[in-house]
């Protein structure tokens, strides 16, 4: 069992690089699977995420090199396989590019329903009704999507009920080699659906339009491979920003895109903060005590809801009484019962939070209920007095790189240590 054992009371303070974006980089990576030819990208995360996601290429036929830290070279013309493998697809979220990306290359997939974080129901619809659209027929199959077409996909028209960012993604995915055009209206608009445009669009796709409502696709017939860079993650460098602000210390965040962190550094403002932005880097100097604020989540430009557990910190700690209004998920506060082990004061009323800040938090053994619930534990963990254990870090390190050499390096006292499982009761039954 690994835990993070947090010694807080410290003001962050520094610089902090930031790397590249999660949720871009796990749609590249099976997106590898169109392209007829050798791909290297740059600047992939060291997460696990992106490394379940790399082995279920090769193991489905893939050449896949580590060429550096953060630069991999993919070589997926070889692969025959339609099957992901079972046990690691329904793992995560993003096992379910997989689908796409097989669909528009071989006209089939079988995948695992995926898995991911736990938010109440997430279905995936929106997803069905894109490749329906193109031509696949979709059922569920003993756990698994089972997608047919029997030929190249066919473009068309699809309308998107919600902004769905993985519904977006999937449909461009499976439409970049299809006969026609596709048109995906009410399109999903974040940072790494444009990212995945570009990419797609330097391995020879013609997609356009993406980062606006309506997403156009023209068919190609084939993807000749080449050299792409990711974005910088907004969420990862919107958590330092929070963690910052938290502790009520000054930190840049280099390497980012100052544009894609409008939406978090409004309210930081908001809050008291004082906010330098640079060609790509911000800088957040915290005030001596936050003020409150009301936040709702919303897709992209909104404010995102990856960054509602680490503002709600921010919150417990502020002057007065913040409300938060999730807007994209059924259940994102299971996270509340933790902070309450800390001393915070917030109730939830179905997708309403009120935060009455309070002066100080005190640490406590808490638990990362999932991967932005981890990372706020991490930072009420930094502010708060005394030490704090938070176990089930595997779900913050599926999407932060090296968390704790980065906060390290921001004079965060915290130590990622391995206890033993503790040993079942005797006389338990299974
Ligand atoms: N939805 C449906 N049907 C669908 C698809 C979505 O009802 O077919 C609903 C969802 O239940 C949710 C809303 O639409 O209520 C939006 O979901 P979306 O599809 O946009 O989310 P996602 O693609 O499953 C991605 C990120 C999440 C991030 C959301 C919102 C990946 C792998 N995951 O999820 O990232 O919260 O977009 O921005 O890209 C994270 O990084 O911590 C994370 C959870």
């Amino acid at each position: 069992m690994t835990q993070y054992i947090v010694r807080g009371g410290t003001p962050l303070n520094g610089t902090v690089t930031i790397s590249g974006a999660k949720n871009a980089a796990v749609a590249i990576i099976p997106a590898a699977l169109l392209i007829d030819g050798k791909c290297r990208v740059e600047n992939i995360p060291d997460i696990s995420d992106v490394h379940d996601l790399i082995d279920m290429l090769v193991a489905m036929g893939a050449q896949v090199q580590r060429v550096s830290d953060s630069t991999w070279e993919f070589d997926c013309s070889h692969v025959r396989q339609t099957k992901a493998p079972f046990g690691q697809a329904r793992k995560l979220r993003a096992s379910y590019y997989l689908i796409g990306a097989l669909l528009g290359r071989f006209g089939q997939a079988e995948v695992a329903m995926p898995g991911g974080c736990d938010f109440g129901s997430r279905p995936i619809d929106q997803h069905i009704k894109g490749w329906e659209a193109l031509g696949a027929h979709v059922e569920i199959i003993g756990g698994e999507v089972v997608a047919r077409a029997g030929q190249r996909l066919t473009g068309s028209g699809v309308y998107l009920d919600m902004e769905s960012v993985g519904a977006t993604i999937n449909t461009m995915i499976a439409a970049v080699l299809a006969d026609g055009v596709t048109i995906i209206e009410n399109a999903a608009k974040e940072p790494h659906v444009v990212d995945l445009a570009n990419f797609l669009n330097s391995m020879g796709a013609r997609v356009s339009g993406a980062g606006t409502d309506v997403i156009k696709v023209r068919g190609v017939s084939r993807l000749r491979g080449g050299f792409y860079s990711i974005i910088p993650d907004q969420i990862e460098a919107g958590t330092y920003l929070m963690a910052a602000a938290a502790t009520g210390g000054s930190v840049t965040v280099e390497n980012v895109i100052p544009k894609h962190l409008d939406c978090i550094t409004a309210k930081l403002r908001e809050m008291g903060c004082r906010i330098t932005e640079f060609d790509d880097a911000v800088r957040v100097d915290a005030p001596a005590r936050l003020r409150r604020t009301n936040v709702k989540t919303m897709p992209y430009p909104g404010f995102p809801t990856d960054m509602q557990p680490q503002i709600a910190v921010c919150m417990s700690l502020a002057q007065g009484t913040s409300i938060i209004t999730e807007g994209v998920y059924d259940h994102r506060f299971r996270y509340v019962a933790e902070l309450h082990r800390m001393g915070a004061q917030a109730q939830v009323d179905g997708k309403v939070c009120v935060v009455e800040g309070i002066d100080m938090l005190a640490g406590a053994p808490v638990k990362a209920c999932d991967l932005r619930a981890g990372a706020a534990m991490v930072i009420a963990g930094l502010a708060a007095q005394g030490v704090t254990v938070v176990e089930d870090v595997h779900h913050i390190e599926r999407g932060y790189e090296n968390i704790i050499d980065k906060l390290r390096g921001l004079g965060a006292n915290i130590t990622r240590v391995e206890q033993p499982e503790p040993a079942a009761p005797v006389g338990a039954a299974g």
